[in-house]
Parts: structure tokens; C-alpha cells; sequence
């Protein structure tokens, strides 16, 4: 079976969703942010105030290459490594991409309800985020609507219903 990666936009919930996904499937879960930390000893938003973010984007792709080659997994990527370099269509020759579809609205809800460290989104006002959001997930679209398959994540407005889009991952890809 080839493995599953799990893109779209910051706080769609692609590291629950994958987590639940892999342990629904009898799969190793990857989180490449979390490969990352591990493999340098560090934390990404650490190397985003230290190194810069094109040296992130660096990093991110060739460990990308490196996490792609194991196989039979579920992978979650960060919300922007579709949209450097070929990231995107690497991963559709290496795996079956699945886009997690949100709004803004809801992305900013869990935003809300997130405790993770986002370096892109520090910092700003309620107004600020939403204009951010609104932008970049606007210009990101053309990248994530690259992928295999598009899933819809707005109906997931609380952990109980997270087995809603794992059904519907597995319907998609006739698992
Ligand atoms: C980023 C998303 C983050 C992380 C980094 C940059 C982005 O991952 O890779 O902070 O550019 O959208 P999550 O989508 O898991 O928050």
C-alpha cells in the first residue's frame, strides 16, 4: 500500500487527523515538524528565529525525502511544505495526498483552541490573524488543490468527531 500524507493549511488538524488515521489503519505516523525537532535536536520555531525561514524550507524538504522513503505510513506535513520547491508533486509520485480542506473561519477556530508554537502567526491581533489567514490559505489553494484527493474538514468542530474525516480518508482511497 502506498502512504498517505496529510497536507493543508496550519491548524486543519493533519497531525490528529493522521494520528488517528495511521492507528485506524495499522500504519507508522509521521509528523515531518516533529521528524524535524527530532533529527536536529531542536524546535522549528526555534530554527524559524534563529536561522531564518528559507533555512527552515531547507531543512524541511530534504527531510521530507528522507521521512517519504519509508513506507506504508501516514504523514502529516507542515502547512507550508506543498508550496516550496516540487515538494508538491514529489509527493504525489511517492504517495497518496490528501488535502484537508477548511475555511478560514474554521482554521481560526482551532487556532483558538491550539496550544502549538506557530512562528507565522505570533504575534498578531485577532484582526491581524484573520487577514493572514484569509491571504495565505488564498494563496496556497493552488498548491494543496495539487493533491490526489481533497477532504473536507469543516465539520470538525470537536475531537469526537474527528473519526468522521478518518471515514472519509478511507472511503476516498477504498480502504
Ligand atoms: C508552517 C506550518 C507549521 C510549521 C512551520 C511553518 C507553515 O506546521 O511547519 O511553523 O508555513 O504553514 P503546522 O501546519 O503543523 O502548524
Amino acid at each position: 500500500m502506498q502512504s498517505i500524507t496529510l497536507i493543508g493549511y496550519m491548524c486543519v488538524g493533519k497531525t490528529t487527523i493522521g494520528k488517528a488515521l495511521a492507528k485506524e489503519l495499522g500504519l507508522v505516523f509521521y509528523d515531518l515538524d516533529w521528524y524535524i525537532e527530532e533529527r536536529f535536536h531542536t524546535k522549528v520555531a526555534k530554527i524559524f528565529a534563529e536561522e531564518g525561514e528559507a533555512r527552515f524550507r531547507d531543512l524541511e524538504r530534504r527531510m521530507l525525502h528522507e521521512v517519504a522513503e519509508f513506507e506504508n505510513i501516514v504523514l502529516s506535513c507542515g502547512g507550508g511544505t506543498p508550496c516550496h520547491f516540487d515538494n508538491m508533486d514529489y509527493l504525489n509520485t511517492v504517495s497518496q495526498t490528501c488535502y484537508l480542506q477548511a475555511s478560514p473561519e474554521t482554521i481560526l477556530q482551532h487556532l483558538s483552541m491550539s496550544r502549538g508554537e506557530r512562528p507565522l502567526l505570533r504575534g498578531k491581533t485577532p484582526d491581524e490573524l484573520r487577514t493572514f489567514v484569509t491571504a495565505q490559505l488564498a494563496e496556497r489553494r493552488p498548491f494543496y488543490e495539487k493533491a490526489r484527493h481533497t477532504i473536507g474538514v469543516d465539520v470538525l468542530d470537536s475531537f469526537d468527531k474527528i473519526h468522521l474525516v478518518t471515514d472519509q480518508i478511507k472511503q476516498t482511497l477504498s480502504l
